[in-house]
């Protein structure tokens, strides 16, 4: 019952989207006809409102990590990684949105920096570094989630390969159409409006 609390509360908190919040309070318009149409920071960064977009990211990848922080407090580590899963979910998910989320790289990684800091700093160096390099959001994105639960498996984080590794899967799976664009040459740069 304890760990179904957890599920319940984590895809509430996941549920709600920094992005839609971000678009109201600072009137940026409708995400889903920007872009991407995603809810997701990088498309809000095509509003032109970085502020927005920075505050996106932050609030997506806290309430992963918040979500995992608590349960793990109040009932330990199997509440931690049901309360992870379900944020992810709830993110991606969303019952509030016609359950059309996002597509949960920002609440990884702060589930990853709950979980695992380490992994959660890493994975953010590599997104800066392909960031950069690319300018591709989704390949970055990728990139630093994909070797995450590789790395996971050979450390002492092995509790939480199952679990990463699930997630990262569903990361590919949400960015289907990315992986689509990225292949034809057509995905959107960074800094480039949709
Ligand atoms: O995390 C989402 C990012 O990887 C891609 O976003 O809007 O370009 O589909 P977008």
């Amino acid at each position: 019952a304890v760990l179904a609390l957890w599920a319940v509360i984590g895809y509430l908190f996941g549920s709600l989207s920094g992005g839609m919040l971000m678009a109201r309070a600072m009137n940026l318009g409708n995400l889903r006809e920007i872009g991407s149409g995603n809810i997701g920071a990088t498309n809000v960064l095509r509003t032109g409102n970085k502020k927005a977009a920075a505050l996106t990211l932050l609030f997506d990848a806290a309430k992963g990590a918040i979500v995992v922080l608590l349960a793990r407090a109040f009932a330990g580590e199997d509440a931690a990684q049901i309360g992870a899963l379900a944020a992810f979910v709830g993110h991606c998910l969303p019952v509030w949105l016609n359950f059309k989320g996002g597509k949960g790289v920002a609440t990884y990684i702060g589930i990853l920096l709950a979980l695992a800091w380490p992994m959660g700093l890493v994975a953010c160096l590599i997104w800066l570094v392909m960031a950069a390099v690319t300018r591709y959001s989704s390949l970055a994105a990728l990139v630093a989630a994909g070797w995450t639960p590789i790395v996971m498996a050979f450390t002492g984080y092995g509790h939480s390969f199952f679990l990463a590794a699930f997630l990262c899967l569903l990361i590919y799976f949400r960015h289907w159409d990315n992986i689509k664009r990225l292949k034809a040459n057509t995905e959107t740069k960074i800094g480039a409006k949709g």
